[in-house]
């Protein structure tokens, strides 16, 4: 595990290396965008929202909040230099782009208070998630919500059947095919194989002060794969 933890300091950095094929890879996932607007619609924000998209990579999980949220103040933050260097190039998307860490946003800029944090595929690759969950809690107005777009296999033998099935035939090949390289590929199958499962993410999230802590599914192949899991800090 320590092992793994030294990987997801080194993340971002992999990311440059993909920046330039990430929205080819993911635009041949069938529903990657419209799973990302359904967890954006699950937020369930007012229209003038101001939200934080936290590891916004090339912006296609802004674009879903942008979708669902078209007068809302978004600000989108990734480590990774090249992922967001090909955010900056989508105008429509309106956004305050931030290079910085998703384990202390406010250091970037992102100071909040947010009424509404997307987090897609990102806790999942933090260092230390529980420190970066006390910061989210932090970073919201009581009453603020949360969703965490994230694959979540544990739970379930067959699912993480599936999901190693698509890593091994699919995920990894395309990586080779798309980017002429699979380490962070493989570094995807084994955090996701690794990751907490659907109920101990969700008891992470209530040790941490959260409410309202739910789960929704998606449909198609993420089925009981991918999920948006759904929070709340309290009023008081
Ligand atoms: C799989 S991409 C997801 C991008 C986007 N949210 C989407 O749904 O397409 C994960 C992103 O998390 C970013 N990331 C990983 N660790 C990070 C950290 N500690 N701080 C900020 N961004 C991080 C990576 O640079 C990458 O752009």
């Amino acid at each position: 595990m320590p092992e793994l933890t030294a990987q997801k300091q080194k993340v971002p950095k992999a990311f440059d290396g993909i920046a330039g094929t990430y929205d080819l890879l993911t635009g041949m996932n069938p529903g990657y965008s419209k799973h990302l607007r359904m967890s954006a619609r699950r937020l369930g924000v007012p229209a003038e929202a101001t939200l934080l998209d936290l590891c916004c990579g090339t912006g296609v999980s802004t674009a879903a909040l942008r979708d669902v949220y078209p007068r809302a103040e978004i600000t989108a933050l990734d480590a990774s230099e090249g992922m967001l260097e090909k955010a900056r190039t989508k105008r429509h998307l309106r956004a305050t782009w931030l290079l910085g860490d998703a384990m202390d946003p406010a250091a970037a800029g992102a100071e909040g208070p947010y009424d509404g944090i997307l987090m897609a595929y990102g806790i999942r690759n933090v260092p230390d998630a529980d420190a970066c969950l006390e910061r989210l809690f932090a970073l919201l107005k009581p009453g603020g919500r949360i969703c965490f777009h994230e694959y979540s296999v544990a739970d379930s033998p067959v699912r993480k059947a599936v999901w190693n099935a698509v890593t091994l035939g699919v995920i990894i090949p395309g990586g080779m095919l798309t980017a002429g390289k699979t380490g962070i590929y493989r570094y995807l199958r084994r955090s996701v194989n690794e990751f907490d499962g659907v109920s101990g993410f969700e008891a992470r999230l209530q040790r941490h002060g959260f409410t309202n802590v739910h789960t929704e599914a998606m449909d198609g192949w993420q089925r009981g794969i991918v999920h948006s899991f759904l929070a709340e800090r309290p009023l008081a």
